[in-house]
């Protein structure tokens, strides 16, 4: 499963984040919006079905494991990503599938085999976007009888050897270990056959698992800790980095190193692709992009801001006083001391502007927002940006988390996809059926 072909490398690579009718949390009342999208089987699959025209890399499923009356619309109600991902590979041909899944509540054994299952239903095209679970409503515990969310440290500890375990149930069988000759009466061969009898700090799991490799072997790995543990899982195993930088010189130091930790784990950091996570707005001018979101913040309402910042900072800050359009630096939260390992990457989009960002824009950011002034404007400008990002080696690809689905994918795909194609940066056409060839990376 090593080695990579040069020219998957030179072109910029794609994600598209499915989540609800869009990442912007009004979406659901824009006029176009169909509000019950997450379980809208039909929906989703239009949606893979364009994403997959444009040839992108694959559609990404990101995941929580808790609600509350403050969750973003868009994830109040939803599929859980790895049975839709099964159900979506028996209906598509060539795009990649990622669904999140948490290393902090699963059996290592049920998942290895769940997800090899969609691998094998989708004929190589799955990937498992590693998370140990970002605990937005700090209630996640409480679902699987634990008073809170396990702690920072030990949730990457047991996500290491969770992924340890689920690599190695994978590998129970060569790819070849099944021969079903029906002459000899052989169904496989036993010497292909590896049993596992791991017993670790937080699992013992004999093995072997019941299921053979797939056309890609398993699951592609993703991943998205941003935390030195974070940063170190996704050295150590993924093939997909998710991250999320506001500047291009900032994502080239993340970018660097990631690499340089893979190869600490004596791993080829061309087998790691970047994918900044950006939320675009293309439009035919740069006011009518600007535009297109100022309309959807008006549908964000006070309460819905006030609430959800009032109980994502824990108290730490009365909110009631406060409107949505108040800014950051007037309720005082530059400079908050906040255990909230999250808070970073949104500090880092606001930063410089928070005398100008309100809390209604924070309360975007916080829940998933990725807007930035590079990505939004016209079709020709957007284009630029990404190729500027991928030239200076801040990104080998992008996730696209747009504001409003279907809309903004079809306005990116049918516009800033060609014109990266016409400058030789996008695929014109997939080179391969499954996601690990999507990367240029050998199946076995
Ligand atoms: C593009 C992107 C998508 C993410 N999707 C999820 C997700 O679906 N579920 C989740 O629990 N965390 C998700 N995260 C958050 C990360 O898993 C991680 O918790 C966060 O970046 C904080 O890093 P840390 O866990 O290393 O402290 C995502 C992060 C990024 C950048």
């Amino acid at each position: 499963m090593t080695g990579t072909l040069n020219r998957e490398r030179d072109q910029i690579h794609f994600f598209a984040y499915l989540v609800g009718s869009g990442i912007h949390l009004a979406s659901w009342r824009h006029p176009t919006a169909v509000p019950e999208a997450s379980i809208d089987f039909a929906h989703q699959l239009k949606l893979v079905k364009a994403a997959e025209a444009a040839k992108l890399d694959a559609v990404f499923l990101g995941d929580s494991l808790a609600i509350d009356e403050t969750s973003n619309p868009g994830i109040l109600n939803r599929f859980d990503p790895l049975g839709l991902v099964t159900a979506l590979g028996a209906l598509t041909s060539h795009i990649g599938l990622i669904a999140t899944s948490s290393t902090s509540y699963d059996e290592p054994y049920n998942f290895a085999r769940a997800a090899l299952t969609a691998d094998h239903i989708s004929k190589g095209r799955v990937g498992w976007n590693i998370v140990t679970t970002r605990d937005v409503t700090n209630s996640t515990g409480a679902n699987f009888g634990a008073s809170e969310h396990l702690d920072h440290g030990l949730r990457y500890r047991r996500a290491e050897e969770f992924v340890e375990v689920v690599q190695g149930l994978w590998n129970s069988w060569t790819h070849d270990a099944f021969d079903y000759d029906k002459v000899s009466g052989r169904f496989f061969d036993p010497a292909k056959l590896h049993s596992l009898n791991h017993r670790g700090e937080f699992f013992q799991v004999a093995g072997p698992l019941n299921i053979a490799p797939s056309p890609q072997h398993s699951p592609l790995l993703a991943q998205a800790g941003a935390s030195v543990p974070g940063q170190k899982l996704g050295a150590r195993f993924a093939n997909a980095v998710f991250a999320s930088h506001h500047t291009v010189a900032e994502a080239i130091e993340f970018r660097n190193s990631v690499r340089a930790q893979a190869t600490d784990f004596a791993r080829n950091p061309d087998e790691i692709f970047i994918y900044q996570a950006i939320s675009p707005v293309v439009a035919d001018t740069h006011q009518a992009a600007q535009a297109r979101i100022a309309e959807l913040d008006a549908l964000i309402t006070a309460d819905q801001v006030l609430g959800f910042l009032q109980k994502y900072f824990g108290g730490a800050i009365d909110f009631s006083t406060f409107s949505e359009l108040t800014t950051v630096t007037e309720a005082g939260i530059v400079g908050l001391s906040t255990p909230r390992t999250d808070f970073r990457a949104a500090s880092e989009q606001i930063r410089g502007r928070e005398d100008h960002v309100t809390l209604k824009e924070l309360y975007s950011v916080l829940t998933g927002d990725k807007r930035n002034n590079d990505f939004i404007g016209t079709a020709e400008e957007v284009a630029d940006s990404l190729e500027r990002w991928h030239a200076a080696g801040a990104a080998d690809g992008f996730t696209l988390m747009f504001a409003l689905l279907p809309n903004d994918l079809e306005t990116f795909t049918a516009t800033v996809i060609p014109l990266l194609q016409a400058r030789g940066l996008a695929r014109t056409d997939y080179r391969g059926t499954t996601l690990r060839s999507h990367l240029g990376l050998k199946d076995h």
